[in-house]
């Protein structure tokens, strides 16, 4: 009897004695079932399909796995690795594509300056962080717009934290990646944007953006989260450019292998406004471009005195941050809140910088701020 038999027995649901199959016969079968299923053949679907007990097959193959991998449906270690390897060059395919038009995003939203004069004032603040942003910081920091009417606002990076994407773990079952994302829009870009019209508003892409991007990309839980939740959203939309003006800076590439690699891309990510001083997400660019600037990431507040021959004396700063400073997970006690206000002599290049330390009452321009009772993260 050929094996081609005992497969049309099975396929016109007649019963046979499946002490006669051999060894041969059912790899021949597994081959066949295997064919007409989408899925993988399991040990399940081989007994619906062909009706055949698991002690046959253990008979001859002792497991249920050696059965498949006689009949050459487990790909072997090698084949493996080629499918992981073509996968992650698709994926990289993907990020590149990204990579390149998020370079697009950076001079979209050019103003026409409101002050067209000698001096320009910038306001600067960094590290965010979405929903651990500190409402005293970001209160202060709102009303200091509104007055100031800054000729450009600048955040240093790391507006979102989504620990979603992060190398720690987040149970899942916490996982709000949307939440995240509209909280960001609602109750910090909208104020932002609304206490001053007329502001060129920059992003200065950080660690914790670039993270959330490369996993937009790659096929994660919290990705598919963020998806179904926010369906129709360009991936633009997620950081609100369009929504609220904002030019997203990102000069270097996404398309890393390494997270070494990714740290040196992030480092290209600044920005030199009115030739007079650069803003950087990490602090490595204060020693090499000669420029005054400042730095956002380390959520300390720093101040150094720098040299040369351009500049004679002038000074970097690194800011502290928006980050709520009692953060359970981050030892936040040694941070500092605060942002810098910039005035900039645009006809001799040189920057006066006005840096707000913001504790538990704050000082802008002669105008107190007081810290409520409780007002730490936003409701
Ligand atoms: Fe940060
Ligand atoms: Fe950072």
């Amino acid at each position: 009897m050929s094996k081609n038999r005992w497969i049309k027995k099975i396929e016109k649901g007649q019963s046979f004695d499946k002490e006669r199959l051999s060894k041969s016969d059912l790899i021949e079968i597994a081959k066949w079932a295997a064919s007409g299923l989408e899925t993988e053949l399991t040990r399940i679907s081989w007994e619906k399909v062909t009706n055949i007990p698991r002690s046959i097959v253990e008979k001859h193959f002792g497991t249920f796995t050696q059965l498949k991998s006689s009949a050459n449906l487990i790909p072997s270690r090698s084949q493996r690795k080629i499918s992981n390897l073509i996968a992650r060059h698709e994926e990289y395919e993907a990020i590149k594509n990204l990579s390149k038009e998020r370079k697009s995003w950076a001079g979209k939203y050019k103003k026409p300056r409101a002050n067209k004069g000698r001096f320009k004032t910038c306001v600067i603040f960094s590290d965010v962080h979405d929903k651990m942003c500190d409402a005293f910081v970001l209160r202060v920091l709102v009303d200091t717009i509104k007055r100031v009417q800054p000729d450009n606002i600048i955040i240093g990076g790391d507006l979102f934290d989504a620990p979603e994407f992060g190398k720690y773990f987040v149970d899942p079952r916490e996982w709000d990646a949307s939440g995240r994302i509209k909280f960001t829009h609602d109750k910090i870009l909208k104020p932002i944007r609304e206490a001053c019209q007329t502001a060129e508003f920059d992003l200065i892409e950080g660690n914790h953006d670039e993270r959330i991007l490369k996993h937009l990309i790659s096929n994660s839980p919290a990705l598919m989260d963020v998806l179904n939740s926010i369906h129709g959203m360009k991936i633009s939309d997620i950081f609100g450019l369009d929504k609220f003006k904002i030019n997203y800076i990102a000069k270097g590439d996404l398309h890393t292998w390494t997270a070494s690699e990714s740290k040196k891309e992030v480092a290209k990510n600044n920005k030199v406004y009115y030739d007079s001083f650069i803003v950087d997400h990490y602090p490595q660019t204060r020693n090499k471009v000669g420029l005054p600037g400042v730095n956002g990431h380390h959520h300390k507040y720093l101040a150094y005195s720098m040299h040369n021959h351009t500049y004679g004396s002038y000074l970097w700063h690194q800011l502290g941050c928006l980050h709520v400073r009692d953060a359970s997970y981050a030892n936040g006690q040694p941070w500092n809140n605060g942002f810098m206000i910039a005035h900039v002599d645009t006809e001799n290049k040189s920057t006066i910088w006005e840096y707000i330390n913001v504790g538990d009452f704050a000082i802008v321009g002669g105008q107190y701020y007081l810290r409520k009772e409780g007002e730490f993260l936003i409701d």
